[in-house]
Parts: C-alpha cells; structure tokens; sequence
C-alpha cells in the first residue's frame, strides 16, 4: 500500500538537531555571543568596501566555483589549482564529503565529542558513525586506530578539537596517519588553523602532499572574520577533489564571499594581528579560570572548553543571566569563545562569583 504522504528517507529521523537552541540574551543590558567559535570583531572597513562593491552585481550569479579564490589559494597554498575545493563554509563541503565519498553502511570513524556536523553527515549518508571517546579531553588516537575495520571508509578528525580546543600535533598525527590504510579518506579539519600557537602544529598543506589519502579543510569563518558570508575550503589529491566539484551545488560561494574571501588573503597582515590579539586573550582567560581543581585544558583555538560535568547547566545559565552566552554540552562541560577584552572580563567576574559563591 502507498503511504499516505511524503516520506523523508528514514536515515533522518536518526539525526540529530544541528543547532541547539541558541542561549538567551537577558532582557536587559549587553550580551555577549561567546557560543559559536566566531570572530568578534566585525569586518575590517576595507573589507566591508569591497563588500558594498560587489552587491552592486548581484544580479547575476556567481561563476559554478569562484575560479579567482581557487587560484589565488593555489598560489598561496602552493597546490595544485585541480587540488583545491571551495564550498559554502566547511559544512558545505562536509556534505560534498557525503555525498562523494560515503556510502550507505560504511562505516566512519570520529572522536567524540567533537565537531557536532560529524554524526548528521554520516547519518544523512546511510553510514554508521563509529564514535571514540576523548581521553584526557583529547582524540585517542590509538583507539581511534585500533575502531578502523575493513568497512571503515573515512576518519573524520577535526586538529585542534572541537569542542575541547586541545590538538594532538604533528608527531602523533603523523604516527596516526601512517596507521590508516590507503582506501580510507581522511578528512583533516583544520577549522582553528590560524589560531594554533604549539611548536608541534601540523600542517595540513605538508601533510596532504605525499597521502592521496588525505583532505584537508580550512574555513574563512573564523581567523579571517566572514563565518556571515559562507565560504571554506579543502585541499586534496585531484580523484578526491573532483568527486566533491561534482556533487557541489553551482555557484555556492556568492560573489560577495569571493570578493570578501579574495580580499581577506590580502589583508591577511591586518587580520591575523587581531588573531594574535584572540590567543593573548586564550592565555588570560585560560590563567584566570584555572587553578587547583578547576581544570581548563590548554587551547589551540579561539575557545576554552570548561570540563564542569553535573555543573554544566547551573554554571552556563548563571553566565546567561549575566550577558554571557555560553555553549552548554549538559553533563559534560561548556564551550566558551574568546570574545573581546570586555566579554572576558566578564566571564572571569562571573565565574568567580560562582566559585566564591558555592
Ligand atoms: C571544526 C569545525 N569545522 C568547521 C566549522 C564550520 O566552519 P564553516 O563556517 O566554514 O562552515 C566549525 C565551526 O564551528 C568547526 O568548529
């Protein structure tokens, strides 16, 4: 019998909502976005020229990939053009990933938690995601390894972690990666790149080069300040990258986030003294919120995960009363954004509170 309405394929009833709920600012007096990993500064003024100039073409679309952002990330990158994928954020290429490159009943291998895209990618595409829990508030590498089985097709993993801020370095990941057989994608997020301080940070571009095997993928939504404008980017061995084109949606970088992007690299200078400025702030924040007892887990990112476990939602609705939004893992910890010098002296002041006032 036919059913009676439409029915959605049934692998999405088993996703899970992307966006929580975001958290409410207090009805009075200034809130701070510190939920979302975004930069808190706005556009720089020259960027927001270059914005007001190309919104006087969009009446008409964009080209199918923004061809100029490709090569002017080829010549920066030092890649290949065919190596290189654009998409609208990361998350638009995490669903090329799906598309391309898994198949119903693989399976797909990730640190958990990390990046909250990962279970609904794999579960939109039919594949069962193989979940390995952090230790130490960071990827088990050799679990992760050891989860890998002959119907594994891809390892999601996101250096530095979201939500955790800790990152593994090159020597484990390398160490990791040579583990992995050929015929399993790794998809390398590399979202916090920029921010990433360690002597030990890996580097995607290095990496990729001598594993075919390997994807690499970066954002403009966070360093560079246009997470508002959509627009991210990977890079890969040319089978993987053109299996992605062809499963992207046409013209899904506007021309406004190409000008904006293209404009970004040149001003790089400018915008990552603002991110110099971000994980100075890391380092405060992070000093003032630890002490004995209170652990804060070094951060290669612009947030601090706060392993607060039962306490989570006590703690992060206190902060919300406060004008300090906050993302609440319930049970787990809360993930808080570097914000401006203002929005971090509040959250110490308010989380000093909390402690004192336990
Ligand atoms: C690990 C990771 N990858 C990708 C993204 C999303 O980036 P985009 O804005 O480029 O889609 C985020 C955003 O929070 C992230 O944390």
């Amino acid at each position: 019998m036919r059913p009676s309405a439409p029915a959605p394929r049934p692998e999405l009833s088993g996703i899970p909502a992307y966006v929580p709920k975001p958290p409410r600012p207090p009805a009075a007096g200034p809130s701070h976005r510190l939920f979302l990993n975004e930069n808190p500064y706005p556009p720089l003024p020259s960027v927001r020229e270059v914005i007001a100039e190309a919104s006087a073409a969009t009446n008409r679309y964009p080209g199918i990939f923004p061809e100029r952002l490709i090569d002017a990330l080829s010549g920066k990158l030092g890649v290949p053009h065919s190596h290189v994928i654009t998409g609208p954020g990361s998350v638009g290429i995490y669903q090329q990933i799906g598309q391309a490159m898994l198949k119903p009943g693989d399976e797909v291998v990730y640190a958990w938690p990390s990046f909250e895209a990962f279970p609904i990618v794999v579960r939109m595409a039919g594949a069962i995601p193989v979940e390995v829990p952090l230790t130490g508030h960071t990827h088990d590498l050799d679990a992760m390894a050891a989860a890998i089985t002959p119907r594994t097709s891809a390892v999601l993993l996101c250096e530095p972690n979201n939500p955790t801020g800790t990152a593994v370095g090159a020597m484990r990941l390398k160490r990791f990666l040579d583990q992995v057989p050929s015929d399993v994608l790794v998809v390398l997020d590399e979202a916090y790149f920029e921010f990433y301080r360690s002597s030990d940070a890996p580097d995607g571009m290095a990496l990729y080069r001598d594993r075919p095997n390997l994807l690499v993928l970066r954002t403009f939504s966070k360093a560079y300040g246009l997470a508002g404008l959509r627009v991210g980017y990977g890079v890969a061995h040319p089978e993987i990258a053109e299996a992605l084109r062809k499963c992207a949606v046409p013209c899904g970088v506007s021309s406004i986030a190409e000008e904006a992007a293209l404009h970004s690299l040149d001003a790089e200078a400018e915008l990552f003294a603002r991110v110099e400025r971000i994980t100075a702030e890391r380092e405060r924040v992070r000093a003032a919120l630890a002490a004995p007892g209170r652990e804060v887990p070094a951060s290669e990112t612009n947030f601090l995960w706060l392993p607060l476990g039962q306490d989570t939602e006590r703690v992060t609705s206190e902060l919300e009363r406060h004008g300090v939004l906050t993302r609440a893992f319930p049970g787990d910890g809360a993930r808080v954004t570097v914000g401006e010098p203002a929005a971090n002296d509040l959250l110490i002041e308010v989380a000093e509170q909390l402690i004192r006032g336990r």
